[in-house]
């Protein structure tokens, strides 16, 4: 695909098979995460963990679902992969560089394995409720200073993906001239 194709294919999969993806396209959407721009150039700040855990897995997502108040419900949908972003806990001023360094990540990696045909997702929810649950972060076994932002569910889909038509007006505009 190219780059516009695959733009305007990505879609967020929350149906999969079961099957993981294989260890080959896991190291292409984790090039994919590397080449991603940070902030200042500071990689170090920076974090991935790849969960394949079943046990941690069902943690996680039990916790954002109780997060939303709904038991019966799967926030990670059965993703045999979940690759978690973390970030050193920023500066307070500097949040928002932490918060989007972490989703430009997600993001190429959402990209990436749209290019392989695989699915993937993204998960801000249960990470939220990951992040309120100080048994669950000990598990993580994340450096020390670091906090989850986000994370990309990653799996094998029946789903296909097709160039979309985007709405151009979907995101609201102003033109200052
Ligand atoms: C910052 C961010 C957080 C999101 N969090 C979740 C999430 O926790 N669970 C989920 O199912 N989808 C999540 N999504 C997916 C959005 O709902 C989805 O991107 C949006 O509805 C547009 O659909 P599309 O991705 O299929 O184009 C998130 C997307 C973004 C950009």
């Amino acid at each position: 695909m190219n780059t516009m194709e695959t733009i305007c294919s990505r879609k967020t999969i929350r149906s999969y098979t079961g099957e993981n993806i294989t260890a080959d396209e896991l190291n292409v959407i984790l090039k994919a995460a590397n080449a991603s721009p940070v902030g200042m150039g500071q990689y170090d700040s920076m974090h991935l963990t790849v969960i394949t855990n079943e046990e941690l897995m069902n943690k996680i997502d039990a916790a954002g679902a109780a997060l939303f108040g709904q038991p019966d419900m799967h926030p990670l949908y059965g993703v045999p992969t979940l690759v978690l972003v973390s970030s050193k806990k920023p500066d307070p001023m500097m949040e928002n560089v932490a918060f989007s360094n972490a989703a430009i990540i997600a993001h190429n990696m959402a990209l990436a394995a749209t290019d392989l045909g695989v699915g993937s997702c993204y998960i801000w929810g249960a990470i939220a409720a990951l992040s309120g649950s100080a048994e669950l972060l000990k598990e993580l076994n994340l450096p020390e200073g670091f906090i989850p932002c986000c994370a990309i569910g990653l799996g094998k889909t029946d789903c296909k993906y097709e160039i979309r038509d985007i709405p151009e007006n979907r995101i609201a505009k102003s033109i200052i001239e």
